[in-house]
């Protein structure tokens, strides 16, 4: 049977379904509770129990001390109430909350989008999960200490695959081995969760979204988190890209908006080429949402992709009322070849 959780000091409360653990269902009601393994053994989702019973599996608990049972504290990734509970948790609000880790992965599927754009699936070692926040990235560690950075594209609840866009470019270290050499069960070494490019979940505000290529990565995390949330905000999102085969997950962003009344999907080509027969908007993306919104002040930005892109929306929007404190953006620096 169902049981409610009460949180203190606020008094909120969710509800665990049968055979759920406390942590899998504060995560499924939309509540950020911290953690790392799942597993019983890091100690990152321990909180502490006021009142109430629960249970523990048979897996050793390495995470938690004798100590801090005693003390009431429990490990919410693996307790399972047998009756309503108030509990003491914290909660992750920014991203340093978050614990930022190296782990191993493997590649588990490889999905070509575009003509230079291709989807990776890596899978985690079976005791981990990566908690991060919707709009951040992970690190690739390269050999010689060096590194490649790349959004993650699965909203944080969806965390059985980590899902990265990766563009070709000629003679880029990580880019050439992805797209030539690079394949299922292929072993890499990652860092993170990194950025403070993140859904900043406590505003209310309407919100545009400027990605160009692949940034357009991060913001299918954050509306993804957002639709699973039921998280009531107003989105414009303007994706900008040359030609209509560069739009690789046009069809998906589509979707959005014609399920979600509260989506609009502005697509804003540079150069489309003449049998794309595109009839949308063209020129450049920041340009197209300066024609749309005359007054940017009530509105919160998130912008990523291409630097000249995110340079072009700082610094225009600015000019249009858009205080500094509301433009979230997301470089894509890219590093020098090999
Ligand atoms: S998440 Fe690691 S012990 Fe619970």
């Amino acid at each position: 049977m169902p049981f409610t959780i009460t949180l203190q000091p606020n008094n909120e409360s969710f509800t665990v379904m049968e055979g759920e653990t406390i942590l899998a269902a504060a995560l499924r009601s939309g509540r950020n509770f911290p953690y790392g393994c799942r597993n019983g053994a890091c100690g990152s989702c321990k909180g502490k129990l006021i009142s109430g019973k629960i249970q523990y599996g048979e897996i050793p608990l390495t995470g938690i001390t004798e100590k801090e049972r005693e003390a009431g504290f429990a490990l919410f990734c693996q307790s399972r109430p047998v009756s309503d509970l108030v509990i003491e948790a914290r909660e992750v609000i920014g991203a340093g909350d978050l614990v930022i880790r190296k782990l191993p992965c493997r590649v588990t599927k490889i999905e070509n989008l575009s003509h230079d754009v291709m989807r990776l699936f890596l899978k985690l070692p079976a005791t981990e999960h990566l908690q991060f926040l919707a709009g951040q990235y992970i690190d690739i560690l390269l050999h010689n200490d060096k590194r490649r950075s790349f959004s993650l594209a699965n909203a944080p609840h969806d965390d059985e695959f980590l899902e990265l866009h990766i563009r070709h470019y000629d003679g880029g270290l990580f880019s050439e081995f992805a797209f030539h050499k690079m394949h299922e069960k292929t072993l890499l070494r990652i860092e993170g969760p990194l950025g403070t490019f993140f859904f900043r979940e406590e505003s209310d505000r309407p919100i545009i979204m400027v990605a160009g290529g692949t940034g357009f990565a991060p913001i299918k995390s954050i509306i993804e988190h957002i639709l699973a949330n039921n998280l009531e905000r107003t989105i414009h999102f303007y994706w900008g890209a040359r030609g209509r085969q560069d739009l690789y997950l046009h069809g998906l962003a589509e979707r959005w908006a014609n399920e979600n009344v509260a989506i609009h999907y502005i697509p804003v080509l540079s150069g489309p080429h003449k049998e794309d027969q595109w009839q949308g908007r063209t020129g450049f993306v920041h340009e197209a949402v300066l024609n749309d919104f005359p007054d940017l002040s009530g509105y919160e930005v998130y912008t990523c992709g291409p630097p000249p892109m995110v340079r072009a929306v700082q610094n225009t929007f600015a000019e249009r009322g858009l205080a500094q404190d509301y433009i979230y953006s997301d470089s894509f620096e890219f590093a020098p070849p090999g």
